[in-house]
């Protein structure tokens, strides 16, 4: 389990001032920035595509954490990468050949993740979890934020965890969804070592953010 890092989802920002949402969480101390994208197809919603994400990048040097919820997902890997995310994920039932997704992710020099819905087990992954860098727990369903967490999750991290220090090397193991002060210390005790954080992040405003995301680190 590597140090917690803290990928606060810009889905809870306003989109109406978006470059200066980042630049806020960058200085309130994110170590990456996440990034949902939803197609109203995978998911029920709709929010950013690449041009939104290409006029972010100017904005902060930490890593994009792009997470793509939008089938079929293989045609617009290319324009994610060029636009400037470092990790891309994507959900194994979002096209026909998870494998040959992977490749093209870090054919393209990006991190390649992949996400797993509440209800897709964690063995989806046994033959590429070695290919991977990141793999993304879903702890709601997919489509919006503000929803609570999934308890049963928990056990799909714990699994997980034994499985990448099996493997023994540094793949990230993120949750996704209804992360607060609460939950997150019981992700991080399940294996978890990258906390996504959208409504726990930007409630309270501006002023709020570095005390929040503190929080989630486990600050009092
Ligand atoms: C849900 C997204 C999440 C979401 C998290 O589909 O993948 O990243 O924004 O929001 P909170 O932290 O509010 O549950
Ligand atoms: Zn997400």
């Amino acid at each position: 389990q590597q140090p917690v890092r803290i990928s606060p989802s810009i889905l809870s920002a306003d989109f109406a001032r978006l470059g200066e949402e980042v630049r806020a969480i960058d200085a309130a101390g994110a170590d990456y920035i996440h990034v949902d994208v939803m197609d109203g197809h995978f998911v029920p919603n709709i929010t950013i595509g690449p041009a939104v994400v290409k006029a972010l990048r100017p904005h902060t040097t930490k890593v994009f954490d792009v997470h793509l919820m939008i089938s079929p997902v293989d045609s617009y890997l290319d324009a994610f990468a060029e636009a400037g995310a470092d990790i891309l994920t994507v959900h194994p039932e979002a096209g026909p050949h998870l494998h040959r997704t992977i490749q093209r992710i870090k054919a393209l020099g990006k991190k390649a993740g992949v996400s797993l819905n509440p209800a897709t087990p964690a063995k989806m992954l046994d033959y590429v979890l070695e290919d991977i860098d990141l793999v993304l727990v879903m702890s709601v369903n997919p489509g919006f934020g503000g929803q609570s967490f999934i308890d049963s999750q928990l056990r799909k991290i714990e699994a997980l965890r034994k499985q990448i220090d099996k493997i023994g090397k540094p793949i990230d193991l993120e949750v996704d969804g209804g992360v607060d002060a609460v939950t997150a210390p019981r992700a991080i005790a399940a294996g978890a070592d990258v906390l996504v954080a959208g409504t726990a992040t930007f409630k309270g405003g501006p002023d709020a953010y570095a005390a929040n995301i503190a929080r989630l680190r486990g600050a009092p």
